[in-house]
């Protein structure tokens, strides 16, 4: 099951004098069932993550400190959506080769999967991506 296009989701904020509150529920923010969540940290200064697709994860990336662009190539065009607040994640379904860049000093980026991890799902190669997005 794979839905539509990336798109930035405007998660609930719960705004308090106390600090304020977010939160993503499966099947209901996002159309699916959360497998796995990791994240990524400590990225040095013009580091680049990701560079890949995947055969069936979908996922959500939320800037959950700071700020870090995603840069979505579906094979002809390339969009770039840039995250910098804890209330935004970007929907990003299966078979959209993106990559994660212009990180922010202590940011902090999580992901979301639809998937447990498997290097099988992986499309590492570009003129591979292209094949399968049959361009
Ligand atoms: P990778 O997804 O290639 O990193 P990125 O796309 O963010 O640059 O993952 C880097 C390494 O970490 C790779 O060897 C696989 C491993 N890994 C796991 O073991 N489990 C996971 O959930 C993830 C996301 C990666």
């Amino acid at each position: 099951m794979n839905h539509g296009s990336p798109v930035v989701i405007n998660l609930p904020k719960i705004e308090d004098p106390r600090g304020n509150l977010s939160f993503v529920e499966e099947e209901n923010h996002i159309p699916f069932k959360i497998e796995r969540v990791y994240w990524i940290y400590d990225v040095p200064g013009g580091q680049v993550r990701g560079g890949h697709a995947f055969r069936e994860q979908q996922e959500l990336i939320v800037a959950l400190s700071g700020s870090f662009d995603v840069v979505i190539d579906d094979g002809r065009q390339k969009q770039k959506f840039h995250l910098n607040r804890s209330y935004f994640g970007l929907y990003v379904p299966a078979r959209y080769w993106r990559q994660m860049e212009n990180f922010s000093t202590n940011s902090l980026a999580m992901v979301a999967s639809s998937t447990p991890f498997s290097e099988e799902d992986y499309i590492r190669d570009y003129e591979e991506y292209l094949r399968l997005r049959q361009i």
